[in-house]
């Protein structure tokens, strides 16, 4: 078994942190994200995996390599533009002519994929696609399902009205090889718009996984649930992704408050009297005397001066905040940003 992982959208609704860095690196308590989907994959033994990009791919051949690091190997396909999910793994043909489990980019899960193999097996399956429960359905894959298993309708993005359940496509699948030659080649092509709606109507034996125990689910895609992603690991919820390192070397005077959960990178200094809570610091990061930083989200090279207050908010690569700034809820720097001294950003603005 193989794994093709679709890691070629924009990631325009994490903008402005995915205009340097695409949303598959983007960093995870200080790890790019897609090492968390790598290591998913090695827990079920999967070690040949190919990245399928478009959207500033060097960046992301350039952090993870042959995957040797990581105990895996790793293969890349480019699309000259984007193909769509389906497109993208027809373009990946050649690679991966046999089953697969093909996952979007930009799932946080601690899913038991052996588990979704084996029942795909079981059943013989043309495709198998992983549900999961959210509360409302509207911004992913409605997936209605038959007593025996088998989906019975697949609606991507449903209007309100017509929102008959709460099991949505989980972003994973296992497909087999015959899948690829229901797919145009040279053509834009969806999974969720075509060919999932393709396989209903051929009456293909397409199957939907419901997850035994509960697993743990989130698309990072949003800038609230990018957060929500590293509180998560902050506080140990994902259960097949523990924290093993939350401190690199870093300098914390005296007076200086860091909790435990906090993650601090490597080469941080923070000075007397600011406090570090519930929070990442990427490497390099400034805090300087007094400033409170808590429930917030920090890349590198950051630097937030005295007696500023950041609560709640994901601040970009080398930005600057001035003294006694309040950077409150909802606040979303991209890197470089600069805010002068006493800026007011995020909730009650
Ligand atoms: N290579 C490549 N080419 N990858 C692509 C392309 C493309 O043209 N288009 C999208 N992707 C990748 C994205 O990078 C992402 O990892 C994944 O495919 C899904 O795209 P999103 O843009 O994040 O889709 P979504 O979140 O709105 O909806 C999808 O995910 C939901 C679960 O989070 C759908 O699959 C829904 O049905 C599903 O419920
Ligand atoms: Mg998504």
């Amino acid at each position: 078994m193989q794994a093709l992982i679709l890691a070629g959208g924009k990631g325009t609704r994490l903008r402005p942190l995915t205009v340097y860095t695409p949303k598959p690196i983007v960093p995870i308590c200080n790890r790019p994200f897609l090492l968390y989907q790598v290591e998913t994959l090695r827990r079920a033994g999967i070690t040949d995996i190919t990245l399928s990009l478009s959207y500033q791919p060097q960046k992301i051949e350039q952090q993870l390599g042959d995957g040797s690091d990581y105990g895996v190997k790793i293969r890349y396909t480019v699309e000259p533009q984007p193909m769509g999910t389906a497109g993208a793994y027809k373009y990946a043909e050649d690679l991966i002519r046999e089953p697969t489990v093909v996952l979007n980019g930009d799932i946080l899960t601690d899913l038991d994929l052996e588990a979704v193999i084996s029942e795909h097996n079981q059943h013989r399956a043309t495709a198998t696609i992983v549900l999961t429960p959210v509360e409302n359905p509207s911004a992913y894959g409605l997936v209605e399902t038959e007593p025996d298993g088998r989906v019975r309708r697949f609606l991507e993005k449903p209007k309100a009205e017509e929102i008959s359940v709460n099991t949505i496509n989980a972003g994973t699948y296992v497909l087999d090889p015959r899948v690829l030659d229901m797919i145009p080649i040279g053509e834009n092509y969806s999974f969720e718009y075509n060919l999932f709606p393709d396989l209903l109507r051929r009456n293909e034996p397409f199957f939907a996984h419901v997850p035994h125990r509960e697993a743990y689910w989130l698309d990072i895609g949003t800038p609230a649930r990018y957060l929500q992603a590293n509180h998560d690991l902050l506080a140990d919820r994902i259960h097949a992704s523990r924290l093993t390192e939350r401190r690199g070397r870093f300098e914390a005077q005296p007076g200086a408050e860091v909790d435990e959960a906090s993650v601090i990178g490597s080469d941080c200094i923070i000075k007397s009297g600011a406090q570090v809570i519930n929070s990442v610091l990427g490497q390099g990061c400034h805090v300087e005397e007094k400033a409170r930083i808590e429930n917030s989200v920090l890349w590198p090279h950051t630097r937030v001066s005295a007696g500023a207050f950041v609560a709640d908010a994901i601040i970009g690569r080398g930005c600057h905040v001035g003294r006694s700034a309040q950077v409150l809820a909802g606040t979303v720097l991209g890197d470089k940003s600069s805010l002068t001294d006493y800026t007011q950003t995020g909730a009650g603005q």
